[in-house]
């Protein structure tokens, strides 16, 4: 874990409520992989007291710079959304396990809600760099306005496929709906998704019936986001020795899991 002063190089809103921020921060950059995220300080107050927790959403080596998307919701991203260009930001990263490997030729399908598409971004933007070329982006939001820009997600991926809950862009209905259809046209694919918990619980729910492999980054409140707190754990399928063993840190073991090991609410 790398702990460097972000320049801010852009902050600049995307899509109704999100924002796409640019940070010069080479070292980090050098080491940062699909699904693993920075925890940024948003502020020089003593509030908001904890960082924000932001997966990567594209990180240049050459250049030196990582790209992060966010939505505004509460007091740290709202914070977030009014720094300036040249401010300089306390981020620590590369934080947490990122993506598995697909195996050569497997299909991948990257299945995103909301403001859970920023690590696959990445990870299709990376596959692609590295001449994988079935990559599926399944793209959810709740309508047109919510959706990323459509050369953010092209650039993840050859095949891009949106849905909205309102019908007002793409599929009408959840993006559930087009990882059926995937999954009968690719059942040997690789599934990757983030995105709201009952999204990944569906997809997981999916894959398992499919016999597809499923990852899924779980994006639990933390509060350290480096495993001393235990603020972030979640319970896993199996039990293994020891009370308290089935317990995970997302923060350190994931945010990116096997979906088959958690244990999802219909378990
Ligand atoms: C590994 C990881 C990667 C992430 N990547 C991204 C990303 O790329 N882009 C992005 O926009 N967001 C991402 N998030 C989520 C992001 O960190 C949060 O949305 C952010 O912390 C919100 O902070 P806030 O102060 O603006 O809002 P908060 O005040 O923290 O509230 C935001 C929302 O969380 C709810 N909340 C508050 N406290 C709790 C709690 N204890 N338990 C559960 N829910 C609570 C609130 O009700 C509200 O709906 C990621 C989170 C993790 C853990
Ligand atoms: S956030 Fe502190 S242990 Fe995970």
């Amino acid at each position: 874990m790398l702990d460097e002063q972000a320049g801010v190089i852009d902050n600049r809103p995307v899509a109704e409520g999100f924002y796409q921020l640019r940070l010069a921060a080479p070292a980090i950059a050098a080491q940062a992989k699909p699904g693993q995220f920075a925890s940024l300080r948003v502020s020089g107050q003593p509030a908001p007291l904890l960082r924000i927790p932001l997966s990567f959403a594209a990180a240049d080596p050459q250049g030196g710079t990582i790209e992060l998307l966010y939505e505004t919701r509460g007091p740290k991203s709202s914070l977030l959304s009014r720094v300036q260009i040249q401010q300089t930001l306390p981020c620590l990263g590369p934080l947490g396990r990122g993506f598995g490997r697909p195996a050569p030729g497997q299909k991948v399908v990257l299945v995103g809600g909301g403001i859970g598409l920023p690590p696959l971004l990445f990870l299709g933007d990376w596959l692609r760099q590295r001449g994988h070329a079935e990559v599926a982006l399944l793209a959810g939001a709740r309508s047109a306005a919510k959706h990323l820009p459509g050369d953010l997600l092209r650039a993840a991926a050859p095949q891009v496929r949106l849905a909205t809950d309102d019908g007002s862009l793409g599929h009408a209905g959840f993006v559930t709906d087009l990882l059926d259809e995937e999954l009968a046209a690719a059942p040997g694919a690789l599934v990757c998704a983030c995105g709201p918990h009952g999204m990944m619980a569906a997809v997981a729910a999916r894959c398992r019936r499919a016999g597809a492999a499923c990852q899924v980054s779980l994006e639990e409140y933390m509060a350290c986001g480096f495993g001393v707190c235990v603020g972030c754990v979640v319970e896993a399928a199996v039990e293994t020795a020891g009370p308290y063993s089935r317990y995970r840190k997302v923060c350190v073991d994931g945010p990116v899991f096997d979906a088959a090991q958690v244990r999802w609410e219909e378990d």
